[in-house]
């Protein structure tokens, strides 16, 4: 079966990083257009450096949990896509092989005068880190307002599969929030979260609870088919 699966910031929070929108989540501690916008970045490049910088620090300590090590056991029986939200690398590191990252990398940066000019990154980044043109880089990660470049090619493989799976995610930011729509009417889907905000139908099953204990659960039934 070809299984599509969409994951938000709740699959990697059993590993030790916050969500979003959760209490004490990441967003509270900041005003997101401060630090997650070219306008922020525009107006005050340091703080937004500093934030990156801590999140990037952070992955470095942490490690794939239980759920992204089924999802990878999910590519011996399945043909399998992880359409991500998160800007870690813990699915990589899990040993999932197909992933798309809709809103960018924790641990690649990009010049500000070529945006196709992208390179990986695991230490901090300050002012001062220039591209080979002498520009600034800066982190390699969709903010708020700009484009998702990946989103196309998302919902076709939303659109091409046979099994959704959603794992984590608050289904409040678009696009990445409308890709379950692109699923054919009858094409069956798995929700996982402690919170969901779905609720079950004909072809939706919704398991809420946390993705360590719930995604094991859906992959061993899928192992079965
Ligand atoms: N297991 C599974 N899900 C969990 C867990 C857990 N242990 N803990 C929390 N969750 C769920 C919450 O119930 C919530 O539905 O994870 C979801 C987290 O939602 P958000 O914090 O909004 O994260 P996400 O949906 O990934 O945000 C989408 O918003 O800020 C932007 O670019 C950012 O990619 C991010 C996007």
């Amino acid at each position: 079966m070809k299984i599509a699966v969409l994951t938000g910031a709740g699959i990697s929070a059993e590993s030790g990083l916050k969500t979003f929108r959760d209490s004490n989540g990441l967003w509270e501690g900041h005003d997101v257009m401060e630090v997650a916008s070219p306008e922020g970045f525009e107006k005050n490049p340091a703080l937004v450096l500093d934030f990156y910088n801590q999140r990037r620090q952070q992955l470095l300590e942490v490690t794939p949990n239980a759920a992204h090590l089924a999802l990878a056991q999910l590519e011996t029986h399945h043909e399998v896509v992880i359409i991500t939200q998160n800007v870690d690398d813990l699915h990589e590191r899990a040993g999932s092989t197909r992933i798309i990252h809709l809103h960018g990398e924790l641990l690649k940066v990009r010049s500000t005068f070529d945006e196709n000019l992208v390179m990986d990154w695991k230490k901090d980044l300050n002012l001062g880190d220039y591209c080979e043109h002498n520009h600034q880089l800066r982190p390699h990660i969709v903010w708020f307002g700009e484009a998702v470049p990946m989103i196309e090619v998302a919902a076709d493989l939303v659109a091409a599969a046979d099994c959704i799976l959603i794992i984590g995610t608050s289904m409040q930011v678009y696009p990445a929030a409308g890709l379950i729509q692109y699923a054919s009417a009858n094409t069956p889907a798995y929700f996982v979260d402690p919170n969901p905000s779905l609720s079950s139908s004909d072809q939706l099953t919704v398991l809420a609870e946390k993705a360590t204990t719930g995604v094991p659960k859906v992959i061993s039934q899928l192992l079965k088919h």
